[in-house]
């Protein structure tokens, strides 16, 4: 079984293409009740849980929630903070992640969503892509699992390089969970 821990502010387009996959993504965690993909995992049938991420009991709370839906590997899909060391612990290389970018490039606190993109456009870089990779307790350090690479063009904009990249994660999330499971 799956499970996808998603972000406040995220379309949940990640979210989407794993559950469209036909992968068994038994249950997604959302930080709050308001949270965009929370509605469209529902919307496809899916169960959902709000834990608030902040709280100081959010580790053996996820924990219990992923052990009661037999989760055996956890994506990350537009969860932006460090997960507790006692979860990455309870699923020992299983939690992984998706990051708009080739890793190592383009990682690390303060590297996400549109701010990625624009910093390979302002680099000059004339290539990028995704990477799923494992979790660890800092912000994209752990093992590469796969990439997908896609060209920048010159007149490329950054909204332009997202749409490109967001077709290849779409793509290689599912494959890798695929893989691993
Ligand atoms: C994606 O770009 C992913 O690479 C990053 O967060 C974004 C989530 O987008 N980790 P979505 O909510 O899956 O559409």
């Amino acid at each position: 079984m799956v499970g996808i821990l998603v972000g406040g502010k995220g379309r949940g387009s990640n979210m989407r293409a794993l559950i469209s996959a036909g992968l068994p993504v038994s249950i997604v965690v959302g930080p709050s009740a308001d949270a965009p993909a929370l509605d469209v995992a529902a919307e496809l049938g899916v169960a959902t849980k709000v834990l608030d991420s902040r709280s100081p009991d959010f580790g053996p709370q996820l924990i219990e929630v992923l052990h009661a839906a037999g989760v055996q590997v956890l994506c990350l899909a537009g969860f932006l903070r460090l997960l507790p060391s006692s979860v990455l612990a309870a699923w020992p290389g299983r939690v992984l992640n998706i990051h708009p970018a080739l890793l190592p490039a383009f990682g690390g606190r303060g590297m996400y969503g549109m701010h990625v993109h624009e910093a390979v456009r302002a680099s000059g870089v004339t290539e990028t892509g995704c990477t799923v990779h494992l979790v660890t307790e800092e912000y994209d350090e752990g093992a590469i699992l796969a990439q997908l690479r896609c060209p920048v063009l010159p007149d490329d904009t950054a909204e332009d390089i997202a749409a490109r990249v967001l077709a290849l994660e779409h793509e290689l999330y599912p494959h890798v969970v695929r893989g691993l499971l």
